[in-house]
């Protein structure tokens, strides 16, 4: 059974009695609604370090005002029995990570500061509030952070504190999320944290939809066309490496695919706003996310579409 934690203190002095002893920790930052993705993270985990950690905890700070926060699924008691299936060491699960303000004073704050419109997370700011944020600069900005301006903010400031308090050897990221991934390595070289990053693979369902908590969302029909972005990345990898080297037509491939599926055209996040899901998707080299014209290094493909009011991402690494 893992002992369950909820306070960051006893977390902390826990982590720190541990690694006095000589063993290792590693960390598994989860938003909950565990699935075999997540799981996964944590066989990684286990391969690498001594003590796993999981960590539970819905990030206020990573969702925008019309983004959903309030509907994201939980299940605590199921995650609990498949943490325990999984010889999970702790279950850390704050209430709150944030201090919260009792007035929102500085109304028109952060956009002040970030020059954003859309700059406000669903947490409120305010003086005995949560002011300090960590932002990549550059790596935050493009393919889900065009979209999601708050998004990767909210990623870094979490997973700096969740290290901060928990204080692993090593943490386990999944690369479902590509760019979240590479977005905590650069945080924590440029910033000198003393923890090692692993990405690990991409879990998928038998018919090859990439695991997400969100796909509870999806009806039958809108699960059948999601299925068009695996097999629409695949069908491209495959040109790949028979020798279609430019990203142009590859991406003219992906198209087609979708669109093939009746999945062109779709609403984002509930807004009037009718857009192409296929201008969220890029083929950019793996390390920094340049986009690239040629395939002459490393790549993903990246993917992020629509269907309903879900938002779904994949991508597929071209070596
Ligand atoms: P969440 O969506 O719960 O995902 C937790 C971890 O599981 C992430 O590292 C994610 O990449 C990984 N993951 C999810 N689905 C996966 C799949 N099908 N295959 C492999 N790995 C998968 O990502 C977050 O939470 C949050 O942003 C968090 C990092 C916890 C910060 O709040």
């Amino acid at each position: 059974e893992p002992e369950v934690l909820r306070d960051k203190t006893l977390m902390r002095s826990w982590s720190r009695s541990r690694r006095c002893n000589g063993q290792t920790i590693a960390l598994v930052p989860t938003m909950g609604f565990l699935h075999e993705g997540h799981l996964s993270l944590i066989r990684t985990a286990k391969s690498l370090a001594d003590l796993i950690i999981v960590s539970i905890y819905v990030n206020p700070g990573q969702f925008s005002p019309s983004e959903d926060l309030s509907t994201y699924p939980s299940d605590f008691s199921g995650d609990l029995r498949k943490l325990s299936a999984a010889g999970v060491n702790v279950v850390f699960c704050p209430a709150e990570l944030y201090y919260s303000a009792s007035v929102k004073e500085f109304g028109g704050h952060q956009e002040a500061i970030n020059g954003e419109r859309e700059g406000d997370s669903c947490l409120e700011d305010g003086g005995s509030g949560h002011e300090t944020w960590i932002r990549v600069e550059r790596l935050e900005k493009g393919m889900c952070g065009t979209s999601r301006p708050v998004f990767f903010r909210g990623v870094a400031t979490v997973v700096a504190k969740l290290f901060n308090i928990v204080e692993p050897d090593v943490a386990v990221f999944g690369k479902k999320d590509y760019q979240q991934w590479r977005v905590i390595c650069r945080m924590v070289r440029d910033l000198d944290f003393a923890v090692k990053v692993i990405g690990s693979d991409i879990i998928r369902d038998v018919d090859g939809l990439a695991m997400s908590s969100r796909n509870v969302h999806l009806s039958p029909t809108q699960r059948e066309k999601a299925l068009s972005i695996n097999r629409s990345l695949s069908k491209a990898k495959l040109a790949a490496e028979k020798g279609q080297k430019n990203c142009q037509d590859l991406k003219d491939l992906i198209k087609q695919t979708i669109s093939e599926a009746g999945g062109k055209i779709d609403y984002v996040e509930g807004k009037i706003l009718r857009i192409n899901i296929l201008s969220q998707m890029q083929i950019v080299e793996q390390q920094g996310l340049s986009p690239v014209e040629e395939i002459s290094c490393p790549v993903v493909i990246c993917v992020a579409a629509c269907f309903g009011n879900v938002r779904l991402i994949d991508n597929l690494e071209i070596d």
